[in-house]
């Protein structure tokens, strides 16, 4: 088996960025990555790269061609390769038993068989991909069931980083987590993974588990950062009522050290391939348990955001005369957060279809997102795009922030108020602006968690 090759099989958010990492610390090693997607490994062998991700260019031209490769040839890579990363996507299922629930297996398990048919001698396989605890047990069965006797060890290495910041979480991580099972073989495959990481990452901050802890705690460390953002979101909903300040109740509470600051930030919900799938699986994992108290509960955090999306679209037809057919809404920022063009739920999805169905015009701008959101939202006509905001603002009723973009917090709004219909109203999802002058300016201004500043009696 040659370790020093590395195999992903995925070239997506993960995979791509991650192996990107991998190739630029240990120039040792030789980096493949491969995808079913032809025209995706197209793109990372090109200067428009499938993902964008600041700080991921450079280094993927300081490595691609030398030690790190996109190819579309998966068994060729698997023969050649004796440690092989999976970061294959696992959607929410969509049919069947647990749909909208469980983890739809289907790309993981042809991705296992694959490994299977085409190995030829001992691979270590390692889990990037979120996937419901007790997976590698499956994939190890699918691995084991051909006679022979070529080894095959399953690791679990959770990737925890976000999107937006991927190469600094990547290359700077608060842990890596590598799991196995706790036999003399799964303890020696795990050993050849810390020692990748080792290059760069310091050893007190790779943890080694049993692989059902590590697989795990990727589920549930993202349902507690969700669950930090349906708690701060419900709280915001109270201080609209209260005349409260959400920032200012998240930065009294994140002052406790043992609660921390990060993460409080109210909005127009979370989004994100991740949260959502998450939770839902966390909860369905649970119910096959039997432990439904228990998944209610995970469950509530999921409900809460879509009651807060729901709750702005309410926020913005209340203030707006309770009618906004055939009004222009301008939407700042469609991805689901600041510095990425992914619009995987995004919550900006939600919100542009609901708009819609009340006849609103909507035009939506967004620095990195335009193409996806074009294709998410195919089915509805009669959307602008404008990549420019003062274009996309001009002759708008209401402008509605759905992404953190640190752009839009620096425009020019006397500029963009002066070519707005009059009342011009803002609807702050992130509360980024600064909502006294833009009321100065003539605004009626909506953030979240706070009280409105408007102009009418
Ligand atoms: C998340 C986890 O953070 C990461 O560790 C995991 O590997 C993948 O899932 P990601 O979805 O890329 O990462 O982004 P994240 O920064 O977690 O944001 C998720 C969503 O929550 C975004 O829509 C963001 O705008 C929202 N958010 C985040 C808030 O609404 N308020 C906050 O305070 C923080
Ligand atoms: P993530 O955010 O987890 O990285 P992505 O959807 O961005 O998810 O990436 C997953 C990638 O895995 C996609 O590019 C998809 O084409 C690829 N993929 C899915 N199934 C297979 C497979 N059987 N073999 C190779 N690649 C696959």
């Amino acid at each position: 088996m040659d370790r020093k090759n590395i195999l992903c099989i995925g070239a997506g958010y993960v995979g791509g960025p991650t192996m990107a990492m991998i190739a630029c610390k240990c120039p040792q090693y030789r980096v493949t990555v491969v995808d079913i997607n032809h025209e995706k490994i197209a793109r990372w062998n090109s200067d428009d790269l499938p993902v964008y991700e600041p700080g991921l260019d450079e280094i993927i031209r300081a490595t691609r061609g030398k030690n790190l490769f996109f190819e579309t040839d998966i068994e060729k890579g698997i023969r050649e390769s004796g440690i092989i990363f999976v970061g294959v996507n696992t959607p929410t299922k969509t049919f069947g038993a647990g749909a909208g629930k469980a983890a739809d297996l289907q790309y993981w398990e042809k991705t296992a068989r694959q490994i299977r048919e085409a190995s030829e001698s001992r691979k270590i396989v390692v889990e990037k991909c979120t996937i419901p605890v007790k997976t590698a047990l499956a994939m190890e069965r699918i691995l084991t069931s051909k006679d022979g006797d070529i080894r095959f060890d399953v690791i679990s290495n959770p990737e925890f980083l976000a999107e937006g910041t991927a190469m600094r979480d990547l290359e700077f991580p608060d842990r890596v987590l590598i799991g196995s099972r706790e036999t003399p073989n799964g303890i020696e495959a795990r050993k050849a993974i810390v020692d990748i990481y080792l290059n760069w990452v310091p050893r007190e901050k790779i943890i080694e588990s049993n692989i059902w802890s590590s697989e795990l705690s990727k589920l549930v460390a993202n349902a507690f950062l969700a669950q930090r953002i349906s708690s701060i979101n419900a709280i915001s909903a109270l201080c609209e009522k209260t005349e409260a300040d959400v920032g200012e109740v998240a930065r009294a509470i994140g002052l406790d050290s043992r609660l921390g600051s990060k993460f409080l930030n109210a909005s127009i919900g979370f989004g994100g391939s991740c949260f959502k799938k998450d939770i839902l699986n966390l909860a369905y994992i649970c119910r096959t348990y039997g432990l439904d108290d228990v998944a209610g509960y995970w469950e509530s955090v999921v409900d809460i955001n879509e009651y807060q999306k729901e709750r702005f679209i309410l926020g913005i037809l209340n203030a707006m005369f309770n009618t906004i057919a055939g009004k222009r809404i301008c939407l700042f920022g469609f991805a689901f957060k600041a510095d990425t063009g992914d619009t995987r739920e995004t919550p900006a999805y939600t919100i542009a279809r609901r708009l819609c169905e009340e006849k609103a015009e909507l035009v939506i701008t967004d620095p990195k997102a335009i193409d996806n959101a074009k294709t998410d939202l195919a089915d509805i006509g009669g959307i602008t795009y404008e990549p420019d905001p003062y274009k996309a603002a001009r002759g708008c009723d209401a402008i509605a922030v759905m992404t953190e973009w640190k752009l839009y917090a620096g425009l020019d709004y006397r500029q963009i108020y002066d070519s707005m219909t009059k009342p011009a109203f803002i609807f702050d999802g992130r509360n980024i602006l600064d909502h006294k002058g833009l009321h100065e300016i003539g605004f009626n201004v909506y953030p979240i968690g706070k009280p409105p500043l408007v102009h009418f009696t």
